[in-house]
């Protein structure tokens, strides 16, 4: 009902309250780059933004829920590269991420790390190589799902060192930090808008960064390939849909308010401290989006199908 559908215009959105779904808990890398923008973007906008954490089923059970939402500009999804990944890994998904939703820009590409509790053995990732080996039927690989960006580094992880972990699956990378400080879980790939601060602050034991690059806001961290497994590269892309049939004037407010949020000097100072940067203005366009997520979708269902991974 009200006035969403294709009959609204846009001239007046937003006229209440927008929704931002954040498909991970709160306090994790995705629920983190989502509040990063969402003021600016309000701001923007002459809207409010309300964001809402979705957990479930690596990030498929909040984008599902978008996908059905009233296509009239008041509910958002934030995702990312789960979004490429999970038709690959769910036999039957609720939503089709090109047939289901308008892209509306890309946000942000986050580096992620390799770590680990405090305390656990291995001091280099060749060590971390060499002893999970040994000992992979012991060792606990936390993650938030199956179809998560946490869940797919380990998946590389362990394709790559040729060892099967045991996945502890959590609703987000927040709450799997949290235990992994605690020491409750051994260890797991996450992005660097969610493991800088426990890096820096020495609370975790960090052994890499899974970019070709270092990482300047975590410079004595070595990338995968200085460490001996090249193959381990991976970066989180995000973005913005909403559902389709949005109308398009729609969409491209929220894209110019995204674009205006991406050039925001807080949010470049805020991504830079967490080890990422906004995408260029190009990229933060609907067209753009789509592209990427076309080209991610055929990318990862050939990696997926290549390493043997079967969807459950
Ligand atoms: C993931 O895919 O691992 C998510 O980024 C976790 C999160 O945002 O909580």
């Amino acid at each position: 009902g009200g006035a969403g559908g294709g009959g609204d215009t846009g001239e007046n959105y937003p006229d209440r309250n927008i929704t931002f779904v954040v498909p991970f808990s709160a306090g994790g890398p995705t629920d983190t780059v989502t509040r990063m923008i969402a003021e600016p973007m309000a701001a923007e906008l002459g809207g409010k933004i309300v964001i809402q954490n979705v957990g479930g089923a690596g990030g498929t059970v909040g984008a599902g829920e978008v996908a059905r939402a009233e296509p009239d500009g008041y509910t958002v999804l934030m995702h990312h590269i789960g979004m490429s990944t999970a038709p690959a890994l769910y036999q039957n998904l609720d939503y089709k991420p090109l047939e289901d939703f308008e892209t509306v820009g890309l946000v942000t590409e986050v580096p992620m790390t390799v770590l680990a509790r405090k305390d656990f053995e291995p001091a280099t990732l060749q060590d971390l190589v060499t002893y999970v080996k040994a000992n992979a039927d012991k060792i606990t690989l936390a993650n938030a799902g199956i179809g998560a960006a946490s869940h797919l580094c380990g998946l590389l992880f362990q394709n790559a060192v040729g060892v099967k972990l045991q996945e502890v699956p959590y609703e987000g990378t927040g709450p799997a930090l949290t235990d992994l400080v605690g020491g409750q879980v051994d260890f797991m790939c996450d992005q660097t808008t969610n493991t800088s601060g426990q890096i820096t602050a020495g609370e975790v034991k960090a052994y890499a960064v899974t970019t070709p690059e270092r990482v300047q806001s975590l410079p004595d961290l070595p990338t995968t390939a200085e460490a001996g497994l090249p193959d381990l590269q991976v970066s989180v892309w995000h973005g913005l849909y909403v559902p389709k049939g949005t109308p398009q004037e729609i969409v491209q407010k929220l894209s110019e308010a995204l674009k205006t949020a991406l050039a925001d000097q807080g949010v470049i100072d805020q991504m830079a401290k967490l080890g990422t940067a906004p995408v260029p203005a190009e990229d933060a366009t609907p067209e753009a989006h789509r592209a990427k997520l076309e080209e991610q979708l055929n990318t990862w269902s050939k990696i997926i199908a290549d390493a043997g991974i079967k969807a459950s």
